[in-house]
């Protein structure tokens, strides 16, 4: 990774060298703090010659202003006072993050004019520089060839957050980067290549979280089979990389309270086995782990942050590929839960993966809730593109509570449709269901399949394949893989399920 950003919080004062950065409100209004930045009055002028209205995101730069002693003076729209929420603050950091320049010194004047910046803001600009500078160079050998607007620095960046209460945000910030390690976390999993992650390496990495008291078990192939695990088998057995099921326990709550339960996809590669992908893109599938990856970064920054539940993350890790011993089309596999499976396309291969995982978790842990995260079909980004996840759910309080999260985050879900129209599209008269539905309605039916997996359990499916990698870059991602629902499922426990 690019070395990261340091970040330190600091009294309210005028720095003395490096680049300062002030806030704007929209309208371009500017606190006493930040006047004090600039009493040369250099904005008033810059800022109709620049057309800045303070608008999120924007920014004037000023190079050597007069009568100060620092080198580089920029203003940064906040915009409106009354609409700079959580994810505005994360923004805003990211913004700060693309004017490090090699001085490496920055100072951010976290102050507006006619509102207060409390520690919690303050704390979320911070974590938005890190996400936004962000970036997988581990590969890159040479200095001189990085891509991409962060340069890439001898030593890191120093950011320093000048603030009404610095200890205040450097509490608030400890919590946060809990969050922002986890993200981090998922983001390094999904961009990591699948010749260097397969699943018993995933499982290893997963193992790390002990040293934050995470509980980490890991079953083999064998125990698998001792549970007769005979779907997720089935999509492993063409790899000469054996699968792993990975259990991991976060116990911050009540011992007596029932843990929720989030369960991910972990294809380490899915080439479509026998039901061969095509060779365009076939690359991105390197992600097809992107919803273990989630979990894995949420159970990170559960434990990191203390959170008061107790929450269980399991992941199916298994790669899908062309073998001798490879599972065929028209092959018939008995899943745990007895129910068998017409195996029609073995590129369908993320449902039958989690139709075991499912079943497992329901079994072993009686969770209050399961919510599984997969990259699992093409067809949900033909309906929803790549802005919105899509979420199926049996249980409508769940579904509110996760769409209010993604809304908070703006790692945001719409709700698609269930129902036994399409559930009957996944029968077949050779076995009690088959792996694909037909033509239409590719994310529904993958979901309809799920369902049958998880009786009556409070349940949301969320299919994050337009998501998880590939996405647009954005304010605070610049990356490949986003580390898409980290934060949507912190926000969910910290919303509703903690003490
Ligand atoms: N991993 C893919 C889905 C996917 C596609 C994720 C593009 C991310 C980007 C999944 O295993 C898959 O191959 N789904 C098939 C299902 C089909 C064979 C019924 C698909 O969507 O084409
Ligand atoms: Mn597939
Ligand atoms: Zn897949």
């Amino acid at each position: 990774m690019t070395s990261r950003p340091s970040i330190s919080f600091a009294k309210p004062g005028v720095p003395k060298n490096g680049s300062v950065i002030v806030l704007a409100t929209e309208g371009g209004e500017l606190s006493d703090a930040a006047k004090a930045c600039d009493p040369g009055g250099t904005f008033a002028r810059a800022f109709p010659a620049a057309e800045f209205t303070g608008k999120l995101a924007s920014t004037v730069e000023v190079l050597a202003p007069q009568g100060v002693p620092f080198n580089r003076l920029v203003a940064l729209g906040a915009g409106k006072t009354d609409g700079i929420d959580g994810h505005a603050w994360l923004r805003i950091g990211g913004a700060v993050a693309t004017q490090l320049r090699k001085d490496g010194e920055v100072a951010v004047i976290a102050d507006l004019a006619g509102a207060e910046v409390d520690a919690a803001a303050t704390a979320n600009l911070a974590a938005g520089v890190l996400l936004r500078a962000y970036s997988f160079d581990k590969y890159k050998t040479r200095k001189d060839n990085s891509e991409g607007e962060q340069p890439k620095t001898a030593k890191p960046a120093k950011i320093t957050i000048h603030c009404a209460n610095p200890a205040a945000a450097r509490k608030a910030f400890a919590e946060v980067q809990a969050v922002v390690d986890g993200v981090t976390l998922a983001r390094d999993l999904v961009n990591e290549p699948a010749n260097v992650l397969g699943p018993v390496e995933f499982a290893a990495r997963a193992k790390e979280l002990e040293a934050l008291g995470v509980t980490v078990e890991i079953l083999t192939e064998k125990e698998m089979k001792k549970l007769g695990m005979g779907a997720l088998l089935g999509v492993g057995q063409g790899s000469i990389r054996p699968p792993r099921l990975v259990i991991m326990s976060w116990n911050g709550g009540k011992a007596k309270d029932k843990p929720v339960a989030f369960i991910g996809k972990g294809v380490v590669f899915d080439s479509g086995g026998v039901s061969i992908k095509p060779a365009a893109g076939m690359e991105d599938m390197k992600g097809d782990m992107g919803g273990a990856a989630a979990v894995t970064g949420l159970m990170h920054a559960l434990a990191a942050r203390k959170a008061k539940v107790n929450a269980v993350g399991i992941l199916g890790c298994v790669e899908n590929m062309l073998d001798g011993n490879a599972q065929r089309p028209g092959d018939i596999v008995t899943s745990m839960s007895g129910q068998t499976i017409e195996v029609l396309n073995t590129d369908a291969e993320g449902r039958l993966v989690l139709a075991d995982v499912l079943w497992y978790c329901n079994d072993r842990f009686k969770p209050k809730f399961m919510v599984n995260l997969a990259t699992l079909t093409g067809a949900i980004m033909v309906a929803l593109g790549q802005s919105h996840a899509g979420l199926f759910s049996n249980n409508d309080e769940l579904a509110g509570r996760l769409t209010a999260a993604g809304l908070a985050t703006q790692e945001k879900l719409w709700r698609m449709p269930l129902g036994s129209e399409y559930d009957k599209l996944i029968d077949t008269k050779n076995a009690d269901m088959k792996n694909i539905g037909g033509r239409y309605a590719g994310a529904i039916t993958a979901a309809q399949f799920l369902q049958r997996f998880v009786k009556d359990t409070p349940w949301a499916h969320l299919d994050i394949a337009g998501m998880a990698m590939g996405s647009p870059s954005s304010d605070i991602n610049q990356s490949w893989a986003s580390g898409f629902g980290v934060r949507l499922l912190d926000q969910l426990v910290r919303d509703n399920y903690e003490g």
